[in-house]
């Protein structure tokens, strides 16, 4: 069995791993409810709405979900082990890709209906309000519906760039895209635009610039999903071979109606378009990775030249809200994996890393080693501490017997292993993250935090307080949390033994 979408759909339906839900749900105010509690909840199996209310397309969310099983069955790696295997299939992958092989429309089920020119609308698709304020603020709010799906580009002849950039809907033809900063796509569309971004606009050269296309692509598997959000890959990679070293399978291409942009032909649905050069609105805020509402920022404008699919679509959705959610899960697994990548750098007995979804998916990291000199902790603190360029702010560091990725035993660590006044190695006025928001504005940097065990002497009788005060600065105003809304979250207790099958 191949792959793609449906081959993995049909895989989860024959292991009892894909939840049909057949009662109506609305997709502005229930769905995203409703997949938000399957992620925190851990329900590792897929959710197929059959029936979303006001739309005859179906949708697919939880492809990879908050857990690490669907991602280490992608990797083809024990789920106990998961990052430092990821570590090893990437590199094996990257040495041996498999280059994607190119298709005819005719067998591009992803363009069986091409609509362009006034066709374009949007408003077929099902497209979800993921969290209660999303898009609110928005000069433009229009129920604050955000495509979260893999974003295609084609940085240069030959290599394909697979990301996510969220897409929010303002127009039956398009809305507006967060593309980060220092993203692949962010450096291709400044060499399309033949222009520094953050320059001042008269240094703009609007003769040389030309539109940067970019296709979202709704439907793939898991390998797919995963790719998109795998940071390790240079932006002029050719991303769908590294894909096919990852399944051993040649990803197969079409070339987009519109654009000159090559998407999986087996995909369920294209949104294809353009960035206009330094065309930009205010998108409104929605919920980042961290469980707060970002504010609203200037993001550019996306045009839709066409939308293709297949004849009877299911619309994909990669849920983001409050942690832990699929998002942050995927990204989080990542970040462990470039943590490992880096520690084994400089410490080879690095056993595993658990970069925590919860915690701003990458505020937080814990590692295990296997400890042989004295030191080792800090040096892990400080080198996981840098593999995330200012990212993280908290550093755990345990002994090879302990489970990282499970609560009670890093708290039984810190209990039994841990005194603050050896023990924690405090760094302050460190660069933070923007997105941190202890670390906005006036406050602008942020404390880092270690904790290890790399002290020997050890007074007797006496023992360390250590009080953490994790409550807010009295004063502080910093953005909101993205918390679920109680009326919503009435109605799901009510769906939700229908929904995971135990009515
Ligand atoms: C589900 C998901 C949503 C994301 N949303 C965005 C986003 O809206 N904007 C963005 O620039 N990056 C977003 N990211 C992070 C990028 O996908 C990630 O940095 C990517 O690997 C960048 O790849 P590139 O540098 O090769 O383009 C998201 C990641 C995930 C997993």
């Amino acid at each position: 069995m191949g792959h793609g979408f449906r081959d993995f759909l049909t895989r989860q339906e024959a292991a009892g791993d894909l939840l049909r839900i057949t009662p109506k749900i609305d997709t502005i105010s229930e769905m995203g409810a409703v997949i938000a509690r399957a992620d925190y909840e851990k329900i590792g199996k897929g959710l197929l709405f059959e029936n979303p209310k006001g739309f005859d397309m179906p949708v697919f969310a939880n492809t990879i979900g908050s857990t690490y099983r669907r991602i280490a069955e992608s990797f083809g790696v024990d789920e106990a082990r998961a990052v430092p295997g990821a570590a090893q299939q990437m590199r094996a992958a990257m040495a041996n890709p498999v280059a994607p092989v190119h298709v005819g429309r005719d067998d591009a089920p992803c363009q069986e209906v091409v609509l362009t020119g006034d066709d374009i609308d949007l408003g077929i698709l099902p497209i979800l309000r993921l969290n209660p304020q999303d898009g609110s603020k928005s000069r433009d709010f229009m129920d604050g519906r955000f495509v979260c799906a893999v974003a295609c580009s084609k940085p240069a002849e030959g290599a394909h760039n697979l990301s996510y950039h969220r897409f929010e809907i303002t127009r039956p033809d398009g809305g507006s895209v967060w593309i980060f900063r220092g993203t692949g796509d962010a450096k291709s569309m400044e060499e399309f635009w033949n222009a520094k971004i953050d320059d001042p606009p008269s240094s703009w050269d609007k003769e040389k610039a030309k539109p940067f296309p970019m296709a979202f692509v709704i439907g793939v598997g898991p390998e797919m999903v995963l790719a998109a959000a795998n940071s390790a890959l240079p932006y002029k990679n050719n991303d769908f071979a590294f894909i096919g070293g990852i399944t051993g399978e040649p990803v197969k291409l079409v070339r987009c109606a519109t654009i000159d942009v090559d998407v999986p032909a087996d995909a369920e649905i294209i949104i294809e378009g353009v960035f206009e050069p330094f065309d930009w609105t205010i998108q409104g805020r929605f919920a980042s990775f961290n469980g707060f509402y970002d504010e609203p920022r200037r993001r550019p404008v996306f045009k839709v030249t066409a939308i293709t699919m297949r004849k009877q679509p299911i619309y994909q959705h990669i849920h983001i809200g409050r942690p832990l959610n699929e998002t942050n899960n995927i990204a989080a697994f990542f970040r462990s994996v470039k943590v490992y990548q880096d520690l084994e750098q400089v410490l080879p007995n690095v056993v595993d890393v658990f970069v925590d979804p919860s915690a701003g998916c990458g505020f937080t990291a814990h590692v295990s080693i296997d400890k042989k000199r004295v030191g080792e902790p800090r040096m892990a603190m400080m080198r996981a501490y840098t593999a995330l360029q200012g990212f993280c702010k908290h550093v755990f560091v345990y002994d090879k017997d302990i489970d990282i990725r499970n609560p009670h035993e890093r708290d039984w660590a810190l209990a039994h292993r841990f005194m603050a006044d050896r023990d924690l190695l405090v760094v302050p006025d460190v660069l933070g993250n923007i997105l941190d928001p202890l670390a906005q504005g006036d406050m602008g940097a942020t404390a880092k935090l270690g904790v290890h065990d790399g002290h020997n002497a050890i007074p007797k009788g006496v023992r360390t307080f250590m009080g953490v005060d994790c409550t807010l600065p009295l004063g502080l105003k910093i953005m909101e949390r993205v918390l679920p809304d109680p009326e919503v979250e009435a109605r799901v207790d009510q769906l939700w033994p229908l929904i995971i099958g135990a009515a």
